[in-house]
């Protein structure tokens, strides 16, 4: 078997990568604002999701239409695959890599998609697996950052709410840890950032600071990162409910923060910002979305073209 480049982990990329994927991800804009090219004429991509989507499904599917490439999509592999006949996920990923060039997964288990990736060679990419890592949201993130900033070393970060189980959160930080950046961490105590992921950014010599009153945080923010609480992940509904609606930023609070501070959110919200907040020029979460159709095309362009990109 050859090696594929799979994008399975955040950990997989350095600095230097990081900033090349920003200036690629500016040229495929580039290519968007003349409708797209014809790169990848005859490659396809597979995508399997066993767990909701909107975004990363579309925006994987744009970005490989855009290229001028081909999309099979699954959206529903719980219920419509033959992983309901009790097909190993091993068999699934050697069939489906007899059939396309590329395949994005998304699966409740942290570790599934690497273990998809093992029995296929073809290039796989992760689209979120379980509360562990999802690397192409947090590549977009700090694009998004990267376009409205200019630059990500010497900002303050934010991020707020469900820390523990936001694999969003998870990826931005081990991606922002390759810059000079201060982490202000807002969540209840319960819901803190895991353990590992504090060490490895003060391993970095990161400076990281906790609190659980956004009030108090969000005026030294540049960056006001907010994230949905993430009630698939509790066992226990009561234990949801307890935070469900822990932190809202509204228009009061958006009065604290930096007149130059940005907004950004994975999204779906459920009721972590008011809506009042989405006319404010620093709110770009509709921003980042059209973000993501270019990190994932210099994604996939690098990828099925050989060229240098993780
Ligand atoms: C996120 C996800 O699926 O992890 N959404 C996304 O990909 N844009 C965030 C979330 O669901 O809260």
């Amino acid at each position: 078997m050859h090696e594929a480049k799979h994008i399975l982990s955040t950990d997989q990329f350095e600095r230097d990568e990081l900033l090349e994927l920003f200036e690629e991800a500016d040229e495929m804009e580039k290519i968007l604002e003349v409708g797209g090219g014809d790169y990848l004429h005859g490659k396809i991509m597979a995508t399997l999701f066993f767990e909701p989507s909107t975004r990363t499904r579309f925006s994987f599917e744009s970005a490989m239409l855009r290229l001028g490439g081909s999309v099979i999509s699954n959206a529903d592999m719980v219920n419509t695959s033959s992983l309901k006949k009790q097909e190993s996920l091993e068999d699934t990923g050697r069939t489906v890599s007899r059939m396309a060039d590329v395949i994005v997964m998304r699966h409740p288990e942290a570790g599934s998609v690497s273990k998809l990736a093992s029995f296929c060679d073809v290039p796989v990419i992760n689209g979120g697996d379980g509360p562990n890592d999802h690397p192409t949201q947090g590549l977009l993130d700090l694009y998004t950052i990267w376009k409205e900033r200019g630059s990500l070393d010497g900002l303050t970060i934010g991020m707020v709410g469900d820390l523990k189980y936001g694999r969003v959160v998870h990826s931005q930080c081990k991606l922002l840890k390759h810059f000079d950046v201060k982490f202000v961490l807002v969540s209840p105590k319960a819901l803190a950032v895991p353990e590992e992921i504090g060490e490895e950014l003060a391993g970095v010599g990161r400076e990281v600071k906790l609190s659980e009153k956004l009030e108090d945080a969000i005026g030294e923010m540049d960056v006001i990162s907010m994230t949905r609480v993430q009630e698939e992940r509790f066992k226990d509904r009561s234990d949801y409910e307890k935070y469900a609606g822990a932190y809202v930023l509204d228009g009061e609070l958006m009065k604290k923060a930096k007149p130059d501070a940005i907004v950004i959110h994975p999204l779906p919200r459920v009721d972590e910002i008011s809506p009042e907040v989405d006319d404010d020029p620093r709110a770009k979460y509709f921003e980042q979305p059209g973000n993501g159709v270019a990190v994932r095309m210099a994604l996939l362009k690098g990828i099925l073209m050989g060229e240098d990109v993780k």
